[in-house]
């Protein structure tokens, strides 16, 4: 799969200043500091479309990237960065959740999961959120080559999500595996937009 051109677009901060409603849609989606941001310019080979930071909460806006002149990838802003009292359960930003609900052009939303950790709650919280809300939604797992020094394998901590995520939700999933810094999964996930597209 060829990603001929990429072009930012625009950064907006509710949906009525997005783009017009013109093209499909993928957004990404995850904890701050999950590899977002990575995950877009790997995908477009582009080493800084989009903005990388070890600042959690770098990315504020709706952003969106225009692929080949034919759909758009959009980088969202992290959740589970502000605080809450709530502990667990997933707050949105009012215009995240605004975009999910309103943006009909929207064809799946890639949720972004840390391989290289055991389960979060708040991420399986936003799986089940998703299924509630019927938003369609695939789970790409990211940083595969990367171990924390004492924790189980990425593939101990994917078996695990995939199961605790079908219990939340009542189905499983798609679900791909990447890296951003090794390139794994870019065709499959490439492929797998290319798949959706067709709809
Ligand atoms: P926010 O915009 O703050 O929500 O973060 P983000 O989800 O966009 O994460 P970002 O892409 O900025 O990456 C966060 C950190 O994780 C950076 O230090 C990246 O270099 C690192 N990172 C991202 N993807 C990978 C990966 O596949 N492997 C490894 N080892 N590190 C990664
Ligand atoms: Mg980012």
């Amino acid at each position: 799969v060829r990603v001929k051109s990429a072009e930012f677009i625009k950064s907006s901060v509710n949906v009525a200043q997005c783009p017009p409603p013109r093209f499909p849609e993928f957004a990404v989606i995850g904890r701050s500091n999950v590899g977002k941001s990575s995950l877009i310019n790997m995908l477009t080979g582009r080493s800084s479309l989009a903005m990388v930071s070890k600042t959690p909460g770098k990315t504020r806006c709706i952003n969106h990237f225009l692929i080949n002149g034919a759909w758009y990838l959009v980088d969202l802003p992290g959740y589970g960065y502000a605080r809450t009292s709530k502990g667990n359960v997933v707050e949105w930003n009012r215009f995240t959740r605004e975009y999910f609900t309103e943006r009909e052009t929207l064809v799946t939303v890639l949720l972004l999961v840390d391989a290289s950790i055991p389960p979060m709650a708040l991420d399986i919280s936003c799986a089940a959120w998703f299924a509630e809300a019927e938003v369609p939604f695939t789970v790409v797992f990211t940083k595969l080559d990367k171990r924390k020094k004492g924790g189980p394998p990425a593939e101990e901590n994917i078996a695990a999500f995939e199961a605790q995520v079908e219990e939340a939700c009542g189905y499983a999933p798609p679900t791909i595996l990447t890296s951003s810094k090794s390139g794994k999964g870019r065709n499959e996930l490439l492929a797998h937009v290319a798949q959706l597209r067709e709809f």
